[in-house]
């Protein structure tokens, strides 16, 4: 079975926790792209001793292997801004593009949660969510789980980097028209995953009739 499952939004909104969660429902394979994102910028960032060069990001992206997406230093807030810049390099986001892809249309269903998954990696996804949420309650969650800084220095950096992600040239950031939004300000973390799974099988459901 084909089915892809394309979950976009803003930083810390709660889509992998939902993409996880709904993949495991179904059986279906997940993939945070952020990530992939995160390992580019981090690797980058390294190379060049605290300067990203935008051509060996891009090479890095294209030689970019599943192996790297593994390290926990991918979860800080260092690698999420460095993530952020790469992230509007486009030879970068080209050389990540097919591996997306493939993955979106891999046989036996896949989630995939990002910032232009229904928009530009897999437009015809049977799903799409737009998962948001209001930024203190997204700065809350992230310094929660991040255990580190203030809760003002991680609002900060959020919205530094939602406004890099949404004003970008290149796939910003932005809900796809056909998007299901879900807004999980006031969401319990159940609450949520039983709405997005609701959600998904409803699609399911339809594609069948
Ligand atoms: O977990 P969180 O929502 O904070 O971030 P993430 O999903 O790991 O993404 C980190 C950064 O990668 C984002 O701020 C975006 O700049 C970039 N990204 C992107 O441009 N496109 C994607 N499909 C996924 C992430």
């Amino acid at each position: 079975m084909i089915f892809t499952v394309a979950i976009d939004g803003p930083a810390a909104a709660g889509k992998g926790t939902i993409g996880r969660a709904v993949a495991r429902e179904l059986g279906f394979a997940h993939l945070d792209t952020g990530l992939l994102y995160r390992a580019v910028g981090t690797r980058a960032l390294h190379d060049g001793n605290g300067v990203i060069d935008p051509v060996w990001a891009a090479e890095i992206a294209r030689q970019l292997d599943p192996a790297d997406l593994e390290s926990p230093d991918l979860r800080s807030g260092r690698a999420g801004l460095a993530a952020s810049k790469v992230a509007a390099l486009p030879d970068v986001r080209t050389a990540l593009l097919d591996f997306q892809k493939r993955f979106a249309r891999r046989d036996g269903g896949a989630v995939l949660d990002g910032r232009d998954i229904g928009t530009v990696i897999c437009p015809e996804a049977e799903a799409k969510l737009f998962v948001t949420a209001s930024d203190e309650v997204r700065a809350a969650r992230r310094h929660a789980e991040l255990g580190t800084g203030t809760v003002d220095s991680v609002l900060a950096d959020l919205r530094a980097r939602d406004a890099r992600d949404a004003g970008r040239d290149v796939a910003p950031l932005r809900a796809a028209a056909d998007a299901f939004l879900l807004d999980t300000s006031d969401k319990t973390i159940s609450e949520g995953v039983a709405e997005a799974i609701g959600y998904v099988r409803d699609r399911i459901f339809a594609g069948r009739g």
